[in-house]
């Protein structure tokens, strides 16, 4: 007890009275300082996980994590059995989630408006430009990593039983990555996206029985026009998107049901040293770091490219002046390059085939040897068809790119050109 204290107990407030305001300030103070704290255990209930034990617990009870398995076998994280593409395709989809909903701010969705928003875009919103490129070479590349992820999960057999059902939400991924380009591409309203569209609905028309009235919804006209921008616009920014965040989710969910990614045998197969062969380790952290970094290298490496190179963006659609030849997005130009042999054949039946074809491969290859294992010799004979089909897919679309000229005529890409 002080001087003062004593001092005062014959004529001021007594001890109590003194201290009560000092220690409530003081109780005060320190729950305002614990906020921090207390808020972030609220969120995060443990501390940083050292144990193993821990580290299951982690990946258990925090929400965005849980989608990871809680273990995982050390075969699934060599680089070089998934090459990271389904992990670059999620991180491509977020990308464009982001820089799409950053576009959605500005762009508006009618024909007297939409080509001038995107000029202001350019031109003058802060950081528009190199937004839309990012949004657009992302679009492109998933295209790209779609298939080629396609084609690894084919090369390692990982389709096979139990994972036949998460290859199927897997092709519907697959056309609504399409699916998702193609509506994006109208938007811009200008002369390459108004002609673009305009065939590949064309293309869509050709199916019998529901193709002209496929093309009629899709379009909500005969032509191409406001009701058609309009509908692109609902399903590229909430339709398609909403579906395709859903089905990437339940995607995921299912590789964990099925027991992770296929590996081989590997006791008997003798590709891994045997301790290797038998213990799985803990997710987190690894799991997590490997993919933060993986998702910031994608980043940087698409701003670099969005940095240098440009998005086209051609003079405003014109319906009365249509470019000689009107092509179809870079990834139907196959399509409409069968379709110039034989609209039924080529815009049809084989397209149909083709998508008919992967739905159903896991139920008509059945043969369970080569899972896990990149171009396993026992499976030949399935991999010599899907390569062919894929080389002729991939021949048509450069022709369809780089060597039809006016009136769909074949030249050579250099014909036409002024030289140096
Ligand atoms: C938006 C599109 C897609 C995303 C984001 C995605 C994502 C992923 C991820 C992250 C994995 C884990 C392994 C890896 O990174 O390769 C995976 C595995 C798998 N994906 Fe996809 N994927 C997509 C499309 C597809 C397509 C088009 C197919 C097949 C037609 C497919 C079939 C599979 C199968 C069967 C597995 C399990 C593979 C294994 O066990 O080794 N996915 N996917």
């Amino acid at each position: 007890m002080n001087d003062s204290t004593e001092n005062n107990t014959a004529t001021g407030p007594t001890q109590e009275t003194v201290e009560k305001p000092q220690s409530r300030l003081r109780a005060a103070a320190e729950v305002i300082a614990q906020i921090p704290r207390n808020a972030y255990r609220s969120f995060i209930r443990m501390g940083y996980p050292t144990e193993v034990r821990q580290r299951l617990a982690m990946i258990v009870n925090n929400w965005f994590l849980h989608i990871h398995s809680t273990r995982v076998h050390p075969y699934s994280l060599r680089p070089q059995f998934t090459l990271g593409l389904g992990l670059l395709n999620l991180f491509l989809f977020l990308i464009l989630l982001v820089t799409g909903i950053w576009l959605m701010f500005y762009y508006v969705p009618s024909p007297d408006e939409a080509y001038g928003r995107m000029q202001d875009f350019l031109n003058v919103v802060t950081f528009g430009r190199v937004m839309r490129n990012l949004h657009r070479w992302a679009a492109h590349a998933m295209v790209i990593a779609v298939v080629l992820h396609t084609c690894r999960v084919f090369y390692t057999a990982a389709y096979k039983p139990p994972r036949e059902f998460n290859w199927v939400i897997g092709v519907v991924l697959l056309i609504l990555t399409l699916a998702l380009s193609f509506t994006g591409y109208l938007l811009p309203w200008d002369q390459l996206s108004f002609w673009a569209i305009t065939v590949g609905a064309n293309i869509i028309g050709y199916a019998p029985v529901l193709g002209a009235k496929f093309r009629l919804l899709l379009l909500g006209s005969d032509t191409v026009g406001g009701e058609a921008l309009l509908r692109f616009y609902v399903l590229h920014v909430a339709l398609l998107p909403t579906v395709a965040a859903v089905l990437i989710g339940y995607h995921f969910w299912r590789i964990r049901k099925d027991g992770g990614l296929a590996r081989p045998q590997l006791k008997t197969s003798g590709l891994l040293k045997k301790p290797e062969a038998e213990v799985t380790i803990p997710s987190f952290p690894r799991v997590l770091y490997i993919e933060v970094l993986f998702l910031l290298l994608t980043t940087a490496l698409l701003l670099l490219i969005s940095l240098y190179w440009n998005a086209p963006l051609e003079p405003i659609a014109d319906p009365n002046q249509p470019p000689n030849p009107s092509k179809a997005p870079w990834y139907f130009l196959g399509v409409q390059e069968l379709v110039s042999y034989s609209a039924f054949w080529g815009g049809v039946v084989l397209p149909t085939l083709f998508v008919l074809g992967l739905l159903l491969l896991p139920y008509l290859d059945r043969d369970p040897r080569g899972v896990g294992v990149w171009f396993a010799k026992e499976r030949m004979f399935v991999m010599v068809i899907w390569s062919l089909v894929w080389l002729v897919t991939i021949i048509f679309t450069v022709i369809g790119v780089y060597f039809r000229g006016p009136i769909w005529n074949f030249y050579w890409p250099w014909q036409n050109w002024p030289g140096p």
